[in-house]
C-alpha cells in the first residue's frame, strides 16, 4: 500500500510538474529594449547585405531577437516606424516562428505574445535550411487597413513589406547573422495553421539565423 501511495504522489509530482513546464513555455517573453543606436555603419551594412541559407540550428539571443524586430517594424518616434508605408497604414504584423513556440511581436511592449505551441519553423517554407534558421518571421499584411483602391492594395502590401525585409537584411549583416527572403512559402497551408481570415494576408516570410 505504502508503495502504491508513493507511486501514486511521484506521478501527481511528475504531472505537476509537466504542467507547471507547459504553463511556463507557453508565456508570453518581454525582450530587452532594443539597441537603437551604434551596430555597423549604414554603408558597411550595406556592403555585407546578401542571402544566406546555411544556417546552424542555434537560438539567437533576446538581445539579437530585438535588435532585429526593432529594425524590422518598430517604432523610432511617436507612432511612427524604422520603415514606411503608404499613406501611412501600418498594416503588418509580425509572426515570430522559434525553436520553442509561436509568437506575434507586439511592438509596442517589445513583446512576444505566445501564439502556438511548438517548434513549427518548417511550416513557414519547404526549403529544407528553413527548420535551422533561429527564426523564421512571417509577414501579415492586414489589408483592411491599407488605404486607396482595392486594385492597388497588392502592390501596396509587398512595397511595404520589401522596407521590413530590407531593414532586417541590414540588421542582420550588422548583428553578423544570416537572413533570406522567401516568397516561396505555402500560404494556404501556413494561412490555414495560423487561422488568418481573408483580409489578412501572408506576405513574405524572412528566415535569419546564425549561418554555418
Ligand atoms: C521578393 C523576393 C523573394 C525571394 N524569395 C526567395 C525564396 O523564396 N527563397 C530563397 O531562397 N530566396 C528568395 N529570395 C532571395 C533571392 O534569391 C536573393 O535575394 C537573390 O538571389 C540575390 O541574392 P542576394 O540577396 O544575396 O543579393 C527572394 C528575394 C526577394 C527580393
Amino acid at each position: 500500500m505504502k508503495k502504491l501511495l508513493g507511486i501514486k504522489s511521484g506521478i501527481a509530482v511528475l504531472m505537476l510538474s509537466v504542467m507547471t513546464c507547459t504553463a511556463c513555455a507557453q508565456q508570453n517573453i518581454q525582450l530587452p529594449a532594443p539597441q537603437t543606436n551604434g551596430g555597423l555603419p549604414l554603408y558597411d551594412a550595406m556592403s555585407k547585405r546578401q542571402t544566406s541559407r546555411e544556417f546552424v540550428n542555434k537560438d539567437l539571443s533576446p538581445q539579437q531577437l530585438s535588435n532585429i524586430l526593432w529594425a524590422s517594424y518598430g517604432f523610432n518616434r511617436e507612432g511612427k516606424r524604422t520603415v514606411p508605408s503608404s499613406q501611412n497604414s501600418q498594416e503588418y504584423t509580425i509572426y515570430v516562428f522559434t525553436s520553442k513556440n509561436v509568437y506575434v511581436w507586439d511592438e509596442s511592449t517589445n513583446t512576444l505574445e505566445f501564439f502556438r505551441a511548438g517548434d513549427q519553423r518548417a511550416l513557414t517554407g519547404p526549403q529544407d535550411f528553413v527548420k535551422n534558421a533561429s527564426v523564421n518571421l512571417v509577414y501579415v499584411a492586414n489589408y483592411n487597413k491599407i488605404k486607396g483602391a482595392e486594385a492597388d492594395k497588392d502592390v501596396t502590401a509587398a512595397v511595404n513589406c520589401g522596407f521590413i525585409s530590407q531593414n532586417v537584411y541590414l540588421a542582420a549583416a550588422s548583428e553578423g547573422l544570416g537572413t533570406v527572403v522567401r516568397g516561396y512559402v505555402d500560404k494556404e497551408k501556413l494561412s490555414a495553421y495560423m487561422q488568418l481570415p481573408e483580409f489578412k494576408k501572408i506576405m513574405y516570410a524572412q528566415s535569419v539565423g546564425i549561418v554555418k
